[in-house]
């Protein structure tokens, strides 16, 4: 088999350079470890970027996003149960949309073109110096893919990444001390807009996925244990990271999902060895407390589809040569911004009580400025590419 473009993954970096590619008339093939079904199950992301609405607008793959998306004009901060409004649109002339990444995942498999093949197995790639080809396999036959390009969107514990040499990758890491702790429920959102308290026992954060099903989030140490978490157990610890009207208002029930994931800062760099090139979490993890790891991922492919695009359409690999540094110009925006928010909103142990007042004086400082109300705006809504 040969294609232009082999692409490592079937998350939403790897299905939404597919779709781009697809629309550009350049052939590629998508290779999935798991099932169709088993990434659709996956509760991740949920807050989209405009960059990244727009990038749904152009893949053409907007119309249940423009129809059930929930368009939010703000946030809410809360520090030991003060709260603070960040208005995005008054701040920075932007918002943000609520849409679940299943149903952005949903939304491109639906428009998928091109060949995807799941459950592929033992993937490995070849030659990444030369003529480059991929193996994998099906059903207990081995497979082989020749191709111009390999786009490794296959996440943080992908092949792609680990296929090549350490010696030509620099890393750099956080890991953070604990987790979140995260619960989907069919009941309709304590608030109309999200909430991100910090709070002593630990941060606490209340999203939603639409009008009646709610996604809510409490900061748990490290090594916590889903089992050890009852709903009672869940709803209760949340109530008490809440300011009392909040908790009072909140409406709880039988949780439809519940799992733990840790917090980390990783990037790799440089994003191209050869004819191999890495996008969303393969190349980089946020904590989540910015919103940003589905916004990366999305902008990422967009840069590379576009530099692809050029190549095959132009014979320019300028787009191509660029990727790297320009992707890593907005991923350690990101990650900054990312790293403040988790610094900011979560208890640190280890911080003290300096550390404790230091994030009191950061949240009063906030409440005080216009110009550091904008920043946060400005970071939220999602930088220019
Ligand atoms: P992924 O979504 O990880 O997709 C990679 C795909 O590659 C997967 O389908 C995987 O099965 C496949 N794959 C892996 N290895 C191989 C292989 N060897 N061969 C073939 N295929 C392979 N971000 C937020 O903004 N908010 C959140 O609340 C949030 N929660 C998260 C919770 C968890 C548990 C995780 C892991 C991430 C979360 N994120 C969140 C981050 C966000 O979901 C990711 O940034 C986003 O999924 C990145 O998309 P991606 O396509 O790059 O990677
Ligand atoms: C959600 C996740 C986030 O990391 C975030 O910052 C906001 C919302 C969510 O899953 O809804």
């Amino acid at each position: 088999m040969r294609t232009q473009v082999a692409i490592i993954g079937a998350g939403p970096a790897g299905l939404m350079l597919g779709r781009l590619l697809d629309l550009a008339g350049i052939d590629n093939v998508i290779l999935e470890r798991k099932s169709a079904n088993y990434v659709l199950g996956r509760i991740r992301a949920g807050v989209l970027e405009q960059g990244s609405v727009d990038l749904m607008t152009r893949a053409q793959v907007d119309r249940r996003l423009q129809a059930e998306g929930l368009v939010h004009h703000g946030t809410d901060l809360s520090f030991d149960g003060d709260r603070l409004r960040i208005d995005f649109t008054d701040l920075v002339g932007r918002h943000v949309m609520v849409y679940g990444q299943t149903e952005v995942t949903r939304d491109l498999m639906d428009a998928r073109q091109g060949q995807t093949i799941y459950e592929a197995e033992d993937v490995s790639l070849h030659d990444l110096d030369g003529k480059p080809w991929v193996n994998w396999v099906k059903d207990g036959v081995t497979h082989r893919l020749d191709c111009d390009y390999v786009a490794g969107c296959d996440g943080y514990h992908g092949v792609s990444r680990a296929s090549v040499p350490q010696s030509a990758l620099t890393t750099f890491e956080r890991v953070y001390p604990f987790g979140w702790l995260g619960v989907l429920v069919d009941k309709p959102p304590v608030a109309h807009e999200l909430i991100y308290a910090h709070h002593e026992r630990g941060f606490a954060l209340c999203s939603q996925r639409s009008m009646i099903r709610s996604r809510y989030y409490v900061q748990v140490p490290t090594d916590e244990k889903v089992e050890n978490w009852s709903d009672d157990r869940f709803w209760d610890e949340l109530r008490r990271r809440l300011n009392p009207e909040t908790a009072e208002a909140l409406e709880t029930g039988p949780s439809i999902e519940k799992s733990i994931a840790p917090l980390r800062s990783f990037v790799a760099e440089p994003l191209r060895f050869g004819a191999l090139f890495l996008a969303g979490d393969a190349a980089h993890i946020v904590p989540p407390t910015g919103a940003k790891g589905l916004n990366l991922a999305m902008s990422d492919v967009a840069m590379l589809a576009d530099a692809f695009i050029e190549f095959y359409g132009e014979r320019s690999s300028v787009g191509v040569e660029l990727y790297s540094a320009r992707a890593l110009s907005r991923i350690w925006k990101a990650e900054r911004f990312s790293w403040w928010m988790t610094s900011l909103l979560h208890t640190f142990p280890e911080n003290g009580p300096f550390g404790r007042r230091i994030q009191r004086a950061e949240f009063d400082y906030l409440a005080g400025s216009r110009v550091a109300q904008q920043s946060l705006a400005e970071n939220y809504t999602g930088l220019p590419s």
